[in-house]
């Protein structure tokens, strides 16, 4: 591809903080560094400050407190347009009057252009610059496949292709970094799944930094290189999606990732087990919570590690990590099947194998696989190994 690389910069929040009016802490002493060419996503539920975070990397927002660099540079006195970075939001705003062409064009114009007076002894200087911009938006339109388009207006193309011309022409100003923010979600299912496939592969060919905002987690685990946490504007985690995953850092972070979520059963350590009323989980080996006896836990069990003990149980069936539960909901979603049910009481959820001959309103013993459970603090949430 033509497409040179450009000369990278990352982004670091340092002690960010933004409050709107008087008390509304959007963003909360965010520390967070985003590597040169990394694709970090921020996560997390609606009104927990990611595009607040956004919009302070752009410029659109002033932070109340802190320091925020791109690249070396501080840029918290750096006007937008000096910033060299480009964003698509989510509702994207394509010129309804241009063609896709001078949709993509548009901003290279107004900056390669800008200054270069159109008098007749600037002519050739001119000519030459429409041709670099010609050969920029033929460029970016090939590589989205969008290039057959090029004379349509916005309203003769079909949403997936309206995402793309607005990501083309954020593309065609090779910015140094690029901030989405939930650019698919007015996509179908479908399309969804294959931008975000487009998107991933755009920023491999592509290498710009990119910080990328969605509320959903399945997005953020496959699309991002990192993934940051965040809630009530407070940065929860940041790490490889797998230690995300895997290791969670707190029980909010453990119910945000996943889905369905992972199961919280409340209890107390007792000797090396926790007793969570309906049954007793055993600890894993060598959790540091099998020797505070006494303490009130969150055992965090997520549903794919639970098995029907009757079929294709990977994990021996013992005393130790299995338990009876009555069936209640049975849900087939085809690659697996999703089971609610209730044990003494608790309400669990299990993703178990559609070869499984669990029926709703039966009863059945299910399985744990103890190396894959979370304990958590109950009073301060923080996971505990
Ligand atoms: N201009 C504003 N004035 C006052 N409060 C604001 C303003 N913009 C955002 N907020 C508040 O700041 C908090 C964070 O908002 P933000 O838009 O960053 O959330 P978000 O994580 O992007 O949510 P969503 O997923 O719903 O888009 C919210 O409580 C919101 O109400
Ligand atoms: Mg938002």
């Amino acid at each position: 591809m033509g497409y040179t690389r450009l000369e990278l910069a990352g982004v670091k929040f340092q002690n960010i903080t933004k409050v709107f009016g008087k008390d509304v802490r959007a963003v909360d002493d965010l520390n967070l560094t985003v590597n040169d060419g990394e694709f970090m996503v921020l996560v997390g539920p609606s009104g927990c400050g990611k595009t607040t975070a956004l919009r302070m990397i752009a410029g659109l927002e002033e932070a109340t407190n802190g320091d925020l660099f791109i690249g070396e540079n501080r840029v918290n006195d750096v006007p937008p347009k000096d910033r060299d970075i480009a964003m698509v939001f989510q509702n994207y705003a394509l010129y309804p009057h241009m063609t896709v062409y001078d949709n993509i064009a548009f901003g290279l114009r107004l900056r390669e252009l800008k200054g270069t007076l159109w008098q007749l002894s600037h002519m050739a200087e001119a000519g030459q610059k429409k041709k670099e911009i010609d050969g920029r938006v033929q460029e970016v339109a090939r590589m989205l496949a969008i290039d057959h388009l090029l004379q349509r207006r916005p309203k003769e193309l079909s949403g997936g292709q309206r995402q793309r011309v607005a990501l083309g022409r954020a593309i065609a100003r090779k910015p140094r970094v690029f901030l989405m923010d939930e650019p698919l979600s007015n996509l179908d299912a479908k399309l969804r799944i294959q931008t975000r496939a487009e998107l991933i592969r755009l920023h491999r060919d592509l290498g710009i930094t990119t910080i990328y905002v969605t509320h959903d987690q399945i997005e953020a685990m496959t699309m991002g290189q990192r993934i940051a946490v965040m809630n009530n504007g407070l940065l929860q985690q940041c790490d490889e999606p797998e230690v995300v995953y895997n290791k969670p850092a707190n029980r909010f972070v453990a119910g945000f990732i996943g889905a369905p979520p992972m199961n919280f059963l409340e209890g107390t350590v007792l000797n090396g087990k926790v007793d969570v009323g309906a049954f007793k989980v055993a600890l894993p080996q060598g959790s540091p919570a099998r020797g505070q006896v006494g303490l009130k836990v969150a055992v965090g069990i997520r549903p794919e590690d639970l098995y029907d003990t009757k079929s294709n149980c990977p994990v021996p069936v013992t005393e130790e990590n299995s338990f009876d539960a009555k069936v209640d909901v049975l849900e087939k979603l085809g690659a697996e099947d999703t089971v609610y049910m209730v044990a003494e009481g608790l309400n669990i959820t299990a993703s178990i194998d559609p070869a499984s001959r669990i029926h709703a309103g039966e009863a059945a013993k299910f399985a744990i696989d103890l190396d894959k459970v979370h304990v958590f603090d109950s009073e301060s949430g923080a996971a505990i190994r």
